[in-house]
């Protein structure tokens, strides 16, 4: 289980990011966070992922604390960041380095299977859509197979069709291994389909303003009428927040 304890983040200018955070994550399970610009969304990622410190609480998996990067976890970001000069399978391969050959191949060849990259193992980052290039690196993530994967947005970048391709891409993925996933997102329907739990988190300084369990069977349709109840609750509950009037006024 992934635990996240009384969290607080102060930056050196002073500016507090995190304010007792505290979140709890079950294995397997899927969790969104959800947010106005700057409240806190990224930070909490990245202290999870061990790139960054908290001033105060901790960050958990099982009694196990983070205070620096670990095996277990994976971090994907917004736009793909591969290597320009390797192609999609050393790109894939490149944090196995440790690994012999054989293994690395293995590894590799299995995981460019299940992201439907195969014909594309030779190919370099430019000859990729944003779409393919995405999904090299979360391939390129889960290759090492952490048992928590943390996304920043991961399809924001893209547009809207390839973004419903991907999303039912990552679920397809999530079949396979379970990992437990923390997918930070600006979509709320993105949120909907994805997660057994929204998190809704309010700015300045950022926490953990609501959760909503979201109990409906996976796969889902989009067009599914429990959705749209959900849809209204992670709505009404961003406008309480308060923080997109704080924008407009
Ligand atoms: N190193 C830093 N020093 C000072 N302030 C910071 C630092 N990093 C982030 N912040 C501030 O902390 C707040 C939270 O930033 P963060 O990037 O976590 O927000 P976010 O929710 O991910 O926003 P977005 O949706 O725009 O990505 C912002 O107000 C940001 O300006
Ligand atoms: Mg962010």
């Amino acid at each position: 289980m992934l635990v996240i304890e009384g969290l607080h983040k102060r930056f050196s200018n002073g500016f507090v990011g995190l304010e007792s955070v505290d979140l709890q994550v079950n294995k397997t399970e899927i969790v969104s966070l959800i947010g106005t610009s700057g409240c806190g969304k990224s930070t909490l990622l990245r202290i999870i992922a061990g790139l960054e410190l908290p001033t105060r609480g901790m960050v958990r998996i099982d009694k196990q604390i983070i205070t620096k990067p670990h095996a277990d976890i994976s971090l994907i970001f917004q736009e793909a960041r591969l290597m320009p000069w390797l192609t999609v399978w050393e790109n894939i391969q490149f944090g196995l380095q440790h690994l012999p050959k054989t293994q690395r191949n293995l590894l590799t060849g299995e995981i460019i299977t299940k992201v439907g990259l195969t014909e594309f193992a030779k190919a370099l980052p430019r000859q990729l859509s944003g779409g393919m290039a995405q999904r090299v690196a979360i391939a390129r993530a889960l290759v090492t197979n952490p048992s928590i994967l943390l996304l920043d947005e991961p399809f924001s970048a893209l547009d809207a069709f390839t973004r419903l391709s991907l999303q039912d891409h990552l679920l397809k993925i999530w079949e396979y291994d379970h990992p437990t996933m923390v997918l930070v997102t600006h979509d709320v329907e993105e949120a909907l389909m994805l997660s057994d739990r929204v998190i809704v988190m309010h700015g300045n300084p950022g926490r953990i303003y609501q959760e909503l369990a979201i109990d409906l069977p996976r796969p889902r349709r989009r067009t599914d009428r429990h959705l749209q109840y959900w849809k209204e609750q992670l709505l009404d509950a961003l406008d309480l927040t308060g923080d997109r009037l704080a924008i407009e006024a």
